[in-house]
């Protein structure tokens, strides 16, 4: 019997710091209107002191489980995909996640593909789903770019936010879910957008904080071009993939970079605007965050129904590049009451204590 991996829980993490235009060009030599025009962008989210990736990815992750009625106990499977994980080699977002979840059952790792995380993570989910591996998988995409961007480089600052966004995907053997994937990737396009210290090419010292080598840098101009270029090709690609054709699509929530290269990609693929989700306006560019952040609130209004079928396609440093088709399946239960059970509050309590228990008897070694 076939299997089909559908997304059946969905959730956000939102900061409650926005930062507007006005505010930036009080810092750097820039103005509302030139962000504004150039990307669309108004304001973004900050977070707050404490509020790490792994939080707020773990915020998310627990309104999806709710939503897909999943208990954390449950959970097989943690992929967190981010630019800005919490520690930069390990351990991954994806044990923190674990742990605070009380997922005690999951395997859990992180995928580094820049902005592209998110819809390489829900491909690789997907797949070992299908693949009988696994019933169950939370995908995450959280963010905290504010940490790694300098807020002294107009260039970069004025374009990234953080948040999270979570999606929860489940094995069926009902047609649907995620129907196929496309990802690709050109190395050559590296020192495009990258943040050259703190790696094994130049570990951290003096001399690379003296020159600010700890932040973002970006040809801009150059990984507009580049991502011109792919959006619109990588959804034909994965339409395409799926047997399908664009006319059969409901809506595209691409990755939320620049209003700008998203309305070259409707022109590319001769589609309305109106077909596209887009409110990088009120968060700025989130990376790995933004594509689940767009469907959650494209299924809040009811752009999105059970039954559509729906492209996520992104891009991003790497370079990489990639698109999902996904026939949107909507909550297994509709009417959630919105709070959480007291059940799953005083589980994730005894969960915290029984990793402070775990900690206790390595230290004492038994
Ligand atoms: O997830 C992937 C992450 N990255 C991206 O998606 C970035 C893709 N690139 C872009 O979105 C655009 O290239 C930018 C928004 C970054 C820049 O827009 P642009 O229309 O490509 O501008 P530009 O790079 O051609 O720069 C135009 C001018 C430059 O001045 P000069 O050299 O012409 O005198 C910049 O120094 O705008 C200047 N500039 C700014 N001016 C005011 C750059 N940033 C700012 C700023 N405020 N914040």
């Amino acid at each position: 019997m076939a299997r089909y991996a559908h997304i059946t829980g969905w959730g956000v993490a939102i900061p409650e710091k926005v930062v507007t235009n006005h505010d930036l060009a009080r810092k750097v030599d820039t103005s509302d209107e030139w962000i504004r025009t150039r990307t669309g962008i108004r304001e973004r989210r900050i977070a707050a002191e404490g509020e790490y990736p792994s939080v707020l990815g773990t915020r998310a992750a627990l309104e999806a489980l709710h939503m897909a009625r999943l208990h954390p106990r449950e959970v097989q499977l943690v992929i967190v995909a981010s630019s800005s994980p919490d520690y930069p080699f390990f351990p991954a977002t994806a044990c923190l996640v674990q742990d605070a979840l009380g997922a005690p059952q999951a395997a859990a790792f992180d995928i580094m593909a820049a902005c592209t995380g998110f819809i390489y993570a829900l491909g690789i989910a997907a797949s070992f789903i299908r693949g009988g591996q696994y019933d169950n998988a939370v995908v995450i995409g959280t963010e905290n770019l504010s940490r790694i961007v300098d807020w002294e480089d107009r260039n970069t600052c004025v374009l990234f936010g953080d948040a999270a966004g979570a999606f929860v995907l489940q094995a069926s053997e009902e047609p649907g879910g995620v129907l196929a994937t496309v990802m690709h990737s050109d190395g050559s396009g590296a020192e495009m957008l990258y943040l050259p210290a703190g790696g094994a090419r130049l570990p951290a010292s003096e001399e690379t904080v003296a020159k600010r080598l700890h932040y973002v840098r970006m040809n801009g101009r150059e990984v507009f071009r580049f991502a011109t270029r792919v959006m619109a090709k990588a959804t034909q690609e994965v339409v395409e993939k799926a047997g399908l054709t664009l006319e059969d699509v409901t809506l595209i929530i691409p990755h939320q970079a620049n209003r700008r290269i998203i309305e070259a990609a409707a022109r590319g693929l001769k589609l309305p605007l109106e077909r596209f989700v887009i409110n990088l306006d009120r968060y700025g560019n989130t990376s790995t965050a933004s594509i689940p952040l767009a469907t959650y609130e494209a299924a809040q209004q009811k752009r999105l129904r059970p039954g559509d079928l729906v492209v996520f396609v992104g891009f991003g440093a790497g370079l990489t590049w990639g698109a999902a088709l996904v026939k949107w399946t909507g909550p297994v239960r509709p009417s959630l009451p919105r709070k959480r059970p007291l059940a799953w509050r005083l589980y994730r309590r005894l969960a915290r204590l029984r990793a402070w228990g775990r900690r206790l008897r390595r230290w004492l070694g038994v």
